[in-house]
Parts: structure tokens; C-alpha cells; sequence
């Protein structure tokens, strides 16, 4: 049965790990996983993780099954801190919210029911994007075509490419939008560039698929989820993947979420049967103990506070690296083509390097991103900042 198999390389970013973690020089900067670190370079627990993870450990009388749809509680939390308490889609009955495992588990279970419901659809991702969008949307048979969002060289958000592309899809098509913190780019869409998408959308009779990975990573909890609660107040379908690896640092528990939104109460009960009997398919339920730790952070009030000053640390953290190596850049290339890094979102950007660029800055300054030059600019530090700039000074001009 196997001997068809061949080895494959390694996958891109883990094999980026590798490839550090084996690197003796005494001065290394990892660039590219996507992880938060703090300025000491690590990825710690949150305090309100910590605090919750104890009072569950004291509590917890059972380790029996939960459900297929994961806790309640957790899914009723999600739900009002995306959409907001009062959203029109939650009053009307017509979003269901099932916890699934991981950001990356509720984009392949959203990409299940796309399938059944619609297996000619096509999904629309946008170029660049998240690598992994591409096994977890298009592995369950489903067809996958890009359009044009970002141009690294240039620097700048193609607005106008997309929505020409978008405007020739096919009726029913899925349109993946990455909700804030747009990944690799860091590049959002401003307010009124939403409302044309939205516009589009429903014109279209296309049906949007938002990925909310770094919700409280780009502006604020509320800015962040702008575009999901806008596109869902005007749209009669729609679905939203969720990941709480970012903003609670819950990682490797495995937390997330699917929000699926359905013209009618009686629709979303139907349609949620359908997802409840696609998870039972596939993990039968999910792991527990991480949506346990993020029902009691968004319930309790006291745990809820401190999650949003931590929040607010790591999303300060960030913007102030971005501001730094910005800075750095900009003396060190005696010019302003890196400005771009301080005003955009998330943790990644885009520096707009070639491929041979990347290579040398791994090869002569042990300094590594992923090969389309993305950076995790929570890899950056007060004191390495300038060592990077000085080395993509050097390389970029030495490529030119
Ligand atoms: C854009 C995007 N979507 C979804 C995810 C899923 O995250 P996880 O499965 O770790 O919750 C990630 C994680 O890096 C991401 O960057």
C-alpha cells in the first residue's frame, strides 16, 4: 500500500525551525515562526491562563466526553466577543458557534461544509496568503483560485485588482478574507474598502468565508472584529473560523472556533446538524481543556481584565517593534522604502526582498524568515533591531 510514497521535503516553516534551532552562531534572530515572544524572545503563558487553568484544576470533577459542539458556555462567549453582545445575526437566530480544534480545525471543518453543501464552489483566497489556507480549504476536494491583494515589491494593497477579480466569480463562489492582521502582509483593508467588498459580496451573491486569527493583535478587541460584524450584519450566509492561539497564547491547546450564519433560525439548526455531524466524522469532538481556560477568561470579569491588559502588552509590544525596526531601517538604508512596517497590523509584514536577498541574510547574518521575506516582527528586540537592519540594508541593496 505505501510503496507509492516518497519522502517529502520538509514543510517550509517547520523546516525553517530546524534549520535555527541547529545554528550555533552566538548571535541568531528567528524571524519566522508565527509565534508571539516577549523581548526576552519568549512565548509565556498568560497570567489569566495561569489563574484559570488553577481554579479549573481545583474544580474539574470529570473528564467525561463533552460534545461534539464543545462547551456552551465557550461557544456563547466566542460569539459575543466577535460579533459583540448585541449583533443582528445573534438576535435573529441566525448564527450557531461550534468550538473546534484550533483556528486551523474550524477552517478545515467550514471547508467540510462548503463541500457538502456546494462541492463546484470555488474559493477565493487572496495572493499572498497563509500558507496552510491551501491543504486546509482545498484538501477536502474543494477548488481553490487566488486573487490579486498585495503587492510586496510595491508595498501596497491592489484594491482595484481584487474587486475586478472578485466581480468575475460565479455565483455561490467563497471568498476567504483574512478579518484583521492579514497574514503574510500585515496589510488590512481600511473601513470604507470593506464596505466595498461587502457591496461586491452581495451584488456577486458570493458568500464570505473570514479567517479571525489575531483578533486584539491589530488595532483593539472591537476595531479587530469591524469587518466580520459588518460583513455578517449585511450578508444572508456566511461562516468564521476562529483562533485563540494568538490572543490568549493557548497555542498548542488547540482552541477554536467555527461561526456559521444562515438566513433563517431554521436553516441554522439544519445547517449546524450538518457541521456537528462533520466533526463527529472527523475528531468526534474537541480537546477540552483549552476552550475550558477561554470560557472562564471571557466569563469571569477579574480574569477578563487582566487577559485585556496582557492583550494590550503583547499588541503594544508589536506596534513598538514595527515603529523600531522602521527607524532602524530607515537609517540604515538613508531612505523611507521601509517606512510601510509602521503602519501595518499583526505580527507579520512583508519586506518585499527577493528570494537570494532571504538566503544571505540566513547564510551570512543568521537571521531567518520565511522565503517570501515575511517577518515576525515579535522577533525583533530593542537590541537586535539594529543588527537586522544594518543586514537587510546590506543584502537588499546588495540584490538590486
Ligand atoms: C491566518 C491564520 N489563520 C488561522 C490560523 C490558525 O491557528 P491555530 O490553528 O494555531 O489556532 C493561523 C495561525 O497561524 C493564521 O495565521
Amino acid at each position: 500500500m505505501f510503496q507509492q510514497f516518497e519522502r517529502l521535503p520538509p514543510d517550509s516553516i517547520l523546516g525553517l525551525m530546524a534549520q535555527y534551532r541547529a545554528d550555533a552562531a552566538p548571535l541568531k534572530v528567528d524571524l519566522g515562526v508565527g509565534v508571539y515572544r516577549d523581548a526576552t524572545g519568549a512565548t509565556p503563558v498568560l497570567e489569566c491562563v495561569r489563574q484559570a487553568e488553577g481554579l479549573l484544576l481545583a474544580e474539574q470533577t470529570t473528564k467525561a466526553y463533552v460534545a461534539p459542539a464543545g462547551r456552551a458556555e465557550f461557544n456563547e462567549a466566542v460569539e459575543a466577543l466577535v460579533l459583540g453582545p448585541d449583533h443582528p445575526v445573534r438576535r435573529e437566530r441566525r448564527a450557531r458557534t461550534v468550538q473546534a480544534p484550533g483556528g486551523c480545525g474550524a477552517l478545515r471543518l467550514g471547508a467540510e461544509l462548503i463541500h457538502l453543501a456546494a462541492p463546484a464552489a470555488t474559493v477565493h483566497v487572496s495572493d499572498p496568503t497563509w500558507g496552510n489556507h491551501v491543504p486546509l480549504l482545498g484538501g477536502c476536494g474543494l477548488r481553490l483560485d487566488r486573487y490579486p491583494y498585495y503587492e510586496a515589491a510595491a508595498r501596497r494593497v491592489r484594491f482595484d485588482a481584487m474587486l475586478e477579480r472578485l466581480d468575475r466569480a460565479s455565483q455561490g463562489d467563497v471568498v476567504l478574507l483574512h478579518a484583521c492582521c492579514h497574514n503574510p502582509t500585515g496589510a488590512d483593508l481600511p473601513p470604507a474598502q470593506w464596505d466595498q467588498v461587502i457591496e461586491l459580496l452581495e451584488r456577486r451573491r458570493l458568500v464570505p468565508y473570514l479567517d479571525l486569527a489575531y483578533q486584539g493583535f491589530g488595532v483593539d478587541l472591537e476595531r479587530d472584529a469591524h469587518g466580520v460584524r459588518r460583513v455578517l450584519a449585511r450578508l444572508p450566509e456566511a461562516l468564521v473560523a476562529i483562533s485563540f492561539s494568538k490572543n490568549l497564547g493557548l497555542y498548542r491547546e488547540r482552541v477554536g472556533a467555527l461561526i456559521v450564519v444562515s438566513e433563517s433560525p431554521d436553516r441554522a439548526e439544519a445547517v449546524n446538524s450538518h457541521v456537528l455531524k462533520i466533526a463527529r466524522g472527523i475528531y468526534s469532538m474537541p480537546p477540552d481543556h483549552g476552550a475550558a481556560v477561554a470560557a472562564r477568561v471571557l466569563t469571569d470579569a477579574k480574569l477578563k481584565a487582566g487577559w485585556l491588559t496582557e492583550l494590550e502588552a503583547m499588541r503594544v509590544r508589536i506596534a513598538s517593534m514595527r515603529t523600531l525596526l522602521a527607524a532602524e531601517l530607515r537609517t540604515a538604508t538613508g531612505g523611507a522604502g521601509f517606512d510601510f512596517i509602521a503602519g501595518q497590523h499583526g505580527m507579520f509584514s512583508l519586506l518585499g526582498i527577493t528570494g537570494e536577498a532571504v538566503a544571505r541574510l540566513r547564510e551570512r547574518h543568521h537571521i531567518y524568515m520565511t522565503a517570501d521575506s515575511r517577518v515576525n516582527l515579535a522577533g525583533i528586540t530593542p537590541e537586535n533591531a539594529r543588527y537586522v537592519a544594518a543586514a537587510v540594508a546590506a543584502e537588499h541593496s546588495g540584490s538590486a
